[in-house]
């Protein structure tokens, strides 16, 4: 299936955060716009939580030296220029044809901290590329299968990922209704899921191949 969706590249003037929500909306395809602006059943916890957050407050310091404010944080043995880190969040294409490799580049020049997810539109080498040596953790669903666990650890500790980030809250699918009346399916390709399923695939051969040995000796 072909997607289209935005290709555009440059500077982007804005105030606050929030007017970056129109604006996207505007470029990103409505069904696509929905899965990554929406939440789980009619998006109460989702409200509930902007609600929250919005009640931690910062504690403000006085009579200390401002000479250098600095917002640079060390955090789990790496020196980042704030305390803003990049959370695991799918499938970047769906929001401009770069996906990732844009996303992994705009992590480096802000000197953060990028957390790779298992459904990324791009492949590995092409974010480990675009991060330059950027400090950068693997988001991860474990699988039953301890061979396909071993097999992207592996990957991903060639590529230097330094930690593991385990998602441990999507046993099930949310009821995302926007997705429903939008009808959303993901209509890009994910190179490491497809990498999972492959190993799947692959190990349930062997087992079939081993039982039919089995069954043809018993056979005999
Ligand atoms: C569009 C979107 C995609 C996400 N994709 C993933 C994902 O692939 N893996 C994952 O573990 N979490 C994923 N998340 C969850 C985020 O990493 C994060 O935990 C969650 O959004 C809560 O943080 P927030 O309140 O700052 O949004 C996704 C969130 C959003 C909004």
């Amino acid at each position: 299936m072909s997607y289209k969706t935005s290709n555009a590249e440059g500077h982007v003037d804005f105030i606050n955060t929030y007017d970056l929500e129109p604006m996207a909306q505007q470029v990103i395809p409505k069904a696509a716009f929905g899965y990554i602006a929406s939440g789980a059943e009619d998006t109460f916890t989702l409200r509930e939580n902007i609600r929250a957050f919005n009640h931690k407050l910062i504690v403000p310091h006085t009579l200390c030296n401002v000479e250098n404010p600095s917002t640079e944080i060390e955090f789990a043995g790496e020196k980042l220029s704030s305390p803003i880190i990049m959370a695991p969040v799918a499938a970047h294409k769906l929001a401009n044809e770069q996906g990732e490799v844009a996303t992994a580049r705009g992590v480096h020049e802000f000197g953060s901290l990028y957390t790779t997810s298992s459904y990324s539109t791009v492949d590995l080498p092409e974010i480990t590329e675009a991060l330059q040596g950027t400090p950068h953790w693997f988001q991860f669903y474990f699988s039953k299968d301890d061979g396909i666990n071993r097999h992207i650890m592996d990957r991903v500790k060639a590529e230097g990922y330094k930690a593991i980030v385990l998602t441990a809250d999507a046993t099930v699918g949310g009821n995302r209704e926007v997705d429903k009346r939008n009808g959303f399916v993901f209509p890009v390709g994910m190179p490491i899921v497809e990498e999972y399923l492959q190993k799947v695939l692959e190990n349930q051969w062997t087992l079939f191949t081993s039982q039919l040995n089995n069954a043809c000796l018993h056979a005999m």
